[in-house]
């Protein structure tokens, strides 16, 4: 009986290492905000970076578009600016957008032929937009009016992320209360749950105020965004309100 289950165990090691082992170096994984400076990792570093290609592709299946060759960075990509090779060959990204969203692979080349598996780099970036948005002059951000501020999961696999490895978001105040069960807030979740929205009507006392969006994997927070109230130009006093520029 013994012998059988250690048999058993043995099999299993053997199947899921071959599982694995198919894959190579295991992908990584990087949530962020937008707007934040994020670093993705190489894992398959030789001890020089003129070695190193990272390229980049949104999808699977789509082309890949080469950011980094030979340890030199590329041009003609509409972000090259942003973009800088970190000493550990790993890829830095400055303000990072929601447009960043995809996967990174990191291949090492000596003569020409490549060395090693690849290292892929998931970045997964989370990112809070706010309706009527206060860019528009017409729509001003003040007392009354009602927000809808939308906290959206901007990555290749959100839903999956969402049904098998336990990702969830949701909308929390500065003191970190879930605000799901304030009657003063609509919260609602996308059909795929990668975008939690939550509705208000404004106060007077919301100025400053700061809502925040919390992504978690299995109760573990990993990053978040927020939105501030502002009520520029407008002060308000004993529910009188006038315009001070
Ligand atoms: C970051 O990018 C946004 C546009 O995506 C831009 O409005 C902002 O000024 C940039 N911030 C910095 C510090 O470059
Ligand atoms: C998220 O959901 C809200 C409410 O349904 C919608 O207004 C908003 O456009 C959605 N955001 C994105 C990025 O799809
Ligand atoms: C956060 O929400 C809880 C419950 O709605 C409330 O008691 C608390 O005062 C709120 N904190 C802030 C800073 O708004
Ligand atoms: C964004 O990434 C940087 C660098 O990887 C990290 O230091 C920072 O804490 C991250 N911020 C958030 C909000 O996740």
């Amino acid at each position: 009986m013994a012998d059988k289950c250690d048999l058993c165990l043995l099999g299993l090691i053997v199947l899921s290492s071959l599982l694995t082992g198919t894959c190579g170096v295991d992908d990584g994984r990087v949530f962020n905000r937008s707007g934040e400076n994020v670093r993705l990792p190489c894992n398959n570093a030789l001890s020089e970076c003129t070695t190193t290609t990272w390229n980049y592709n949104r999808f699977r299946h789509s082309a890949a578009a080469e950011l980094i060759g030979l340890g030199i960075k590329k041009k003609e990509t509409e972000r090259h600016e942003r973009l800088s090779l970190g000493s550990d060959c790993s890829l830095n990204i400055k303000n990072v957008t929601e447009e960043d969203y995809g996967s990174y692979t990191c291949r090492q080349f000596v003569n020409d032929k490549q060395q090693g598996p690849d290292a892929r780099v998931f970045l997964h970036v989370l990112h809070v937009s706010v309706s009527p948005s206060s860019s528009s002059s017409q729509t001003e951000i003040s007392p009354g009016r009602s927000v809808t501020l939308s906290c959206q999961l901007y990555s290749v696999s959100c839903d999956y992320l969402v049904r098998s490895e336990g990702i969830d978001l949701l909308w929390v105040n500065q003191t970190g209360v879930d605000l799901k069960t304030d009657s003063r807030y609509q919260i609602l979740f996308s059909s795929d749950h990668c975008n939690i929205s939550l509705t208000t009507t404004l106060l007077n006392e919301d100025d400053n105020r700061e809502w925040r969006c919390q992504l978690t994997l299995r109760n573990q927070l990993e990053t978040s965004d927020r939105y501030t109230v502002k009520y520029s130009g407008e002060e308000t006093i004993s529910g009188i309100s006038f315009r001070s520029s």
